[in-house]
């Protein structure tokens, strides 16, 4: 699947680039031809410039130096085509070839010969249309320019060259850099995909246990269908019971995907965290007290916040469960509030079984149990810290662990004030 998407990413990204590359260097290539090209174009006007000044009589105009470029040759032509006069006199059969071709408008590129020219045709106006020379008077309609451009044309051709050469070579890079480069932008998606891919396994597993225990009470309870509820009261207890623990982790996992879709349905209304956290730990007095283990809350300032109230209380909830359910007899359990630096500082402390250092990092993680076997009896499925996480970072906050094998295990919350 992300081999696919790996070749398309690099087949698009090289196609951008190779577009790009193909409009930078075309720009180039025409900027640098239109630039050469220009000069040339300038300088065979002001050669027919000269012509005019000169009052249109050829054999004048070379003796104006500024004008002159001895690339460049100066036709008239009469109404048959027929060359009239010229000048300068070598090479003259090519170039009257070139001439040839030269139409009104635009000038126009040739090779003859050995040569590449480069010609423009202008109707004649001096003189009304008669040049009177020596040699007797003839009716012109034009006069041709025509300007070898060999070296300008070498010079394109190398510059073509170059930019084929860098294309090919940019290309190869942008193929082999697009393919890297998506490699990358992909890890994250592979592993968000994953991580995704986990959770379905983990969900599935965890809803097929209560399911297979719901299935095999019901049909134990068919088999006997002469016995009264009383008899079955087992078989009936396990099953509300499984089926309650099933809609609360569907509850659960709802809550996760709404986080993960980005539906957090916060409400923001001004909390008081420590009367929450003197609460909290009032609820879970009578079990701690069934377990032997004492509870203690020092909440001595007001600390408010804007925030989620039924979300805090979830948090609480989470943290104190926990702290209760992985402390022994005899142990204690103390939860702190306070302000610090613009923070509200929530600690759920205990003096449990703690938490291995390899298995810290991984707490918040979905469906994460430190003790697989031991946590099922509890009826644990690992989502508490996932969900605190959740909640403490949907606020703006921030949720860490700092524990001691055999010495307990903190909890440390810290949500900003404003
Ligand atoms: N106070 C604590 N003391 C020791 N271990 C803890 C404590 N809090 C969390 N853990 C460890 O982190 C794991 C994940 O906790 P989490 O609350 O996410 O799941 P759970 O309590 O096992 O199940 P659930 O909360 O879904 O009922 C626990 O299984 C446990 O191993
Ligand atoms: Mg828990």
């Amino acid at each position: 699947m992300f081999r696919k998407t790996l070749r398309k990413l690099t087949i698009l990204n090289s196609l951008v680039f190779f577009l790009v590359l193909v409009w930078f260097g075309g720009s180039l290539y025409g900027f640098v031809a239109y630039q050469l090209f220009d000069e040339v174009d300038d300088a065979m006007r002001d050669r027919l410039e000269a012509f005019r000044v000169a009052g249109g009589r050829p054999s004048m105009v070379f003796s104006r130096p500024v004008a002159f470029d001895p690339r460049i040759y100066l036709f008239v032509r009469d109404a048959g085509g027929r060359v009239v006069n010229f000048f300068p006199v070598d090479n003259i059969e090519a170039v009257k070839l070139a001439a040839a071709g030269a139409r009104p408008g635009k000038p126009q590129m040739q090779r003859v010969g050995d040569h590449i020219y480069r010609s423009r045709s202008v109707p004649y106006q001096g003189g009304g249309g008669v040049l009177a020379r020596p040699e007797g008077t003839f009716a012109v309609t034009d006069v041709v320019t025509v300007a070898i451009v060999d070296s300008e044309a070498a010079m394109l051709r190398r510059l073509l060259m170059i930019i084929l050469g860098a294309t090919a070579a940019g290309m190869l890079a942008a193929v082999v850099a697009g393919y890297f480069l998506a490699g990358r932008a992909l890890v994250p998606v592979r592993s968000a995909w994953e991580k995704q891919q986990q959770f379905v396994a983990d969900a599935s597993h965890e809803l097929r246990t209560p399911l297979a225990v719901i299935k095999t009470n019901a049909e134990l309870l068919l088999r006997y269908p002469d016995r009264t509820i009383r008899d079955e009261s087992v078989r009936l207890t396990n099953v509300v019971r499984e089926a309650g623990r099933m809609s609360r982790l569907v509850a659960t996992l709802l809550t996760l995907a709404r986080a993960d879709a980005g539906q957090p349905e916060l409400a923001a209304e001004d909390v008081r965290l420590d009367g929450l956290a003197a609460a909290a730990a009032e609820q879970f007095r009578p079990l701690a007290e069934q377990k032997g283990v004492s509870l203690g809350v020092a909440a001595k300032e007001s600390v408010t916040l804007r925030a989620d109230r039924e979300r805090l209380q979830q948090l609480l909830v989470i943290l104190l469960d926990n702290a209760v359910k992985f402390t022994p007899s005899g142990g204690s359990v103390s939860v702190t509030c306070r302000r610090q630096s613009g923070q509200a500082y929530l600690t759920v402390a205990d003096t449990g079984s703690g938490i291995p250092p390899e298995d810290v990092p991984r707490i918040f993680d979905r469906f994460f149990r430190g003790d697989r076997s031991r946590s099922r009896g509890d009826g644990g499925v690992g989502l508490g810290l996932a969900i605190a996480r959740w909640i403490v970072e949907s606020h703006g906050g921030r949720i860490k662990a700092e524990s001691t094998v055999g010495a307990g295990t903190k909890i440390i919350v810290s949500l900003p004030l404003k």
